[in-house]
């Protein structure tokens, strides 16, 4: 139960790479994400008095709950990506591709019949359910084994066909790829593998609004850290893409989290051998939106460039985490977090506070300067588990 780390030491200085996720990209993908009627800018919260708790300078956490009325940021890649798959379908460039183009008359009447599939441990579903249902196409959305009910139910209330199957995550992707080719539905996954690289691809690219949003909001104060949550990395990927095109030289440290149970980034990192790892099994951590085993190879190849530490984390640090948000310290705002989106915040407290963890924050340089940005990337999305948690004390330090 200890908190491990490694630094990632073929590290790149060369920004070219991250031009696919680079600001200039994320400035179009944010306009075409503005053009969604419930599109808001999610709150960053500068979370004072907690920095001043732990001895830090700033801690900043982005709090994505609010995005689309999802409850989570995956929404963000559901509908770039639909969007330009529906947009190269109908001959649309991308600079004019927007929402009202999407759901014009002539734009319906070439997509009749299309179906999206995905598979999903409930957030990435929820955004391509809710995306299928503005733009009037059909979601079907398999989910693995052990899945929340309330997840679940999240999805169907949008309208998609969604099913708890009994695969783990990684080979619930295998199924819906398979009902790709069986049904001639069009597989909307939020992972990339060899030959499946350009949905995701858009996937990420949508991703990239809430970083750009979070720079923006620093109104030019620079972190010194940043923390990123990763399931398969193509979240992470995409964003430390963007902050190492947007801040040049000056790139924070970002360190990327992952439960001890999926850690299949950090073992990747670990061997340094050129080889990816994965981790198979139930994956079972509380952490369901990062309970994947085999890593994105598109978000890889950003993290392996752009990403300074790797992690691998048990469940309580998490827990901890939610608990912290839930509870702020005097004056500071509330931020209602879910077991992956408290992650990050988790670690940095744990990292903190707890002695043990002394030589990981001096490598990491998490001192009095530090200036630190959290993603908190999901709220309740499971909210008996939330109350199992924060109100019972489930996963306790131990
Ligand atoms: C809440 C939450 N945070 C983070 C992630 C990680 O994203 P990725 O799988 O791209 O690493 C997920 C993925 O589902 C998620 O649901």
């Amino acid at each position: 139960m200890t908190i491990k780390m490694v630094k990632n030491r073929r590290r790149s200085g060369d920004v070219s790479a991250a031009l696919p996720f680079g600001r200039e990209r994320a400035e179009r993908v944010r306009m075409y994400h503005e053009s969604f009627e419930n599109y808001r800018t999610t709150g960053l919260m500068r979370l004072s008095g907690l920095a001043e708790q732990l001895g830090i300078s700033a801690l900043y956490v982005k709090d994505e709950s609010s995005r689309f009325g999802l409850n989570a940021f995956k929404g963000l890649g559901g509908s770039y990506c639909i969007g330009r798959f529906i947009g190269e379908r109908c001959g649309i460039p991308e600079e004019e591709l927007s929402f009202p183009v999407l759901v014009s008359d002539r734009v319906k009447n070439e997509i009749q019949g299309l179906t999206f599939v995905t598979a999903t441990d409930g957030n990435h579903g929820r955004g391509i359910a809710w995306t299928a249902k503005q733009l009037g196409v059909k979601a079907v959305v398999y989910m693995p084994k052990g899945s929340a009910a309330e997840r679940l139910e999240n999805i169907r209330a949008l309208g998609a066909k969604a099913e708890i199957t009994e695969y783990n995550y990684d080979d619930t992707v295998r199924f819906a790829a398979a009902c790709e080719k069986e049904k001639g539905w069009v597989l909307v996954q939020d992972t990339a593998w060899e030959g499946y690289e350009t949905i995701p691809a858009w996937i990420m690219q949508g991703y990239t609004t809430m970083a750009l949003e979070a720079v923006e909001q620093l109104s030019g104060e620079l972190p010194t850290h940043i923390f990123l949550q990763a399931g398969v990395g193509a979240m992470s990927g995409a964003l430390s893409a963007l902050f190492a095109d947007y801040y040049k030289e000056r790139k924070p440290k970002i360190v990327i989290v992952e439960p001890d149970r999926a850690d299949s980034i950090y073992r990747t990192a670990e061997a340094d051998d050129g080889m990816i790892r994965m981790v198979g099994g139930d994956l079972d951590t509380i952490m369901a939106g990062l309970a994947c085993g085999e890593p994105c190879t598109l978000g890889w190849e950003m993290l392996r460039r752009y990403a300074d530490y790797f992690v691998s984390m048990p469940d309580y640090v998490a827990a901890q985490g939610m608990r912290v948000l839930g509870n702020p310290v005097s004056g500071d705002p509330r931020v209602i977090s879910g077991e992956s989106g408290a992650s990050t915040a988790g670690l940095v407290t744990e990292l903190l506070r707890n002695d043990a963890y002394r030589s990981l924050r001096e490598e990491m340089g998490l001192g009095p300067k530090a200036k630190v940005l959290c993603v908190s990337t999901e709220g309740d999305t499971d909210r008996e588990n939330y109350r199992r948690i924060v109100w019972d004390g489930a996963y306790p330090h131990p």
